[in-house]
Formats: C-alpha cells, structure tokens, sequence
C-alpha cells in the first residue's frame, strides 16, 4: 500500500512575507488524513520556512543540489546543508532544470547519490516533450531518463518518481488520467527492470497542470500515488483542495 504523497514545487516565487503567509496558512488547516505532504520553496526561503512549518504536517523540501559535498562550486548548495536547515525531500531533475540548466541524466544521477547519502528523499523527475509525444516516443525518453538517472539504485523504498510532461508544466493542459495511467504502470515496469528491485511499494507522482478540478481523476488510476504541483501549489485553498482529494 503506497501512502498518497502531494508536493507542492513553488519554483521561483515568492518573498519572505508571501513564503509565511502561505505557510501559515497551510499548517493551521487540518486537510483529511493520509496524506504525505511536502512544499520547496527556493532556497533562500528555507530556513524560514523551517520557523513556520517545523513541526507540523507539512514537510519542506528544496528544489535541487549539488552533486558535490563541499568545495569550489559557487552558487551551488548542497545536500547536507539542505537537511542540516530542515528539509527532507528533494526535487531532482526537474524538466525545467533539464532545459535551461542544461542537466544531463548523468548529472542527475550524481545528485541522486549525494541527497541519498545526506539522509534526503529524492523526487526524481522524468517526461517527454509535447514533440516527442507527437513523435511517438514518449516512452522511450521517459525509459531511457529512468535508466541515466537510476542506475546503480537499490533503495527504491525511498525514492519518489515524478512523471511530468513537459507539454503538460503551467499550460493547463493536463495529461488525461489514462495516459497518465499508462506511462506509470509503464514507469513501474521499467523500474524494476532498471534497479532489479521490486517497484511495487515506490510512489510515482504526477505533476502538469494539476488543479482541484482534476486531481481527484488522476488520483483514482492505480499507479498515480499523488502529485508534484506546480501553479495551484501557490494557493492555499487550491494546495488543501488537492491534498483531500489524494486522501478520498
Ligand atoms: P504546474 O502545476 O504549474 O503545471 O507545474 C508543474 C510542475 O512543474 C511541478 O514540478
């Protein structure tokens, strides 16, 4: 029984002020119980994040690290500083990094490695573009980021997968609930095969456009465990909404 998991990537937005109202927000509601949930906010929101949301049932989570423990690589941050200021999860990975940030699955990989050894839980992200989709390929990308991304992983237990298409990030359009079903019942397939490991009990999210109207229909497909969500992440009612729906 996979537990549901919501996630809430808030990407570059915000301030301070935003950051606690929005926070606060969140951890005076009591959404329904069963649920996992997380939110990452930049990093330089972090630590405050932390002063509002410490010790309650939503968990931080950062966007990103580096690769490396330590050293001369400016501007990065790394793992263990991201748990040493409260976090716990990690988004890796993501299309957006992929794109502008020129991230290779080797990369990514790297990161893998060092977020598992500083004790935080990775949601790696994976999704094809609207292009390849069209091309028909859409499952021999999605395989083959797996592949780079997870070789060598044995501790499947503790990583979250998140299938985004990238045609799907902030347009509204949402992939319907059978494609989406199909590329995680193919996903769980090719993490089994990737890791040799069981893949029955590891979460697969799905992140592109989800809103309170839709979420409840993904969430009933067998293989879709929750959410990585972006734009309705920004609004407490709209976050509350989708986790309830992960709790139904
Ligand atoms: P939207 O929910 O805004 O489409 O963003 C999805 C996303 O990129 C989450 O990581």
């Amino acid at each position: 029984m996979r537990q549901p998991l919501v996630v809430g990537n808030w990407k570059m937005q915000g301030s301070l002020v935003s950051v606690e109202a929005l926070l606060s927000d969140l951890v005076s509601a009591t959404p329904a119980a069963g649920v996992e949930v997380a939110v990452c906010p930049t990093f330089i929101h972090l630590g405050h994040a932390f002063t509002v949301c410490g010790h309650s049932f939503v968990a931080l989570g950062a966007q990103d690290c580096s690769h490396a423990k330590s050293g001369a690589h400016t501007g990065e941050v790394s793992a263990a500083m991201l748990a040493e200021v409260g976090c716990r999860w990690v988004i890796l990975g993501h299309s957006e990094r992929r794109q502008h940030q020129d991230e290779s699955d080797a990369l990514i990989a790297a990161k893998l490695v060092a977020a598992v050894e500083a004790g935080l839980r990775p949601i790696v992200c994976v999704g094809e573009t609207r292009q390849q989709r069209d091309a028909g390929t859409a499952q021999a990308v999605v395989s083959a980021q797996l592949a780079g991304a997870l070789q060598g992983q044995a501790n499947l237990g503790q990583l979250v997968v998140a299938y985004e298409p990238v045609w799907a990030i902030g347009t509204g359009l949402t992939a319907t609930p059978e494609q989406a079903q199909q590329m995680h019942a193919f996903m769980r397939v090719c993490l089994a095969k990737i890791t040799g490991v069981d893949a029955t009990a590891t979460r697969i999210l799905y992140g592109g456009s989800v809103k309170p109207d839709n979420a409840a229909n993904l969430f009933v497909q067998p293989d879709i465990d929750g959410a990585l969500v972006g734009g309705a992440a920004l609004v407490a009612a709209d976050f509350l909404a989708i986790i309830n729906a992960a709790a139904a």
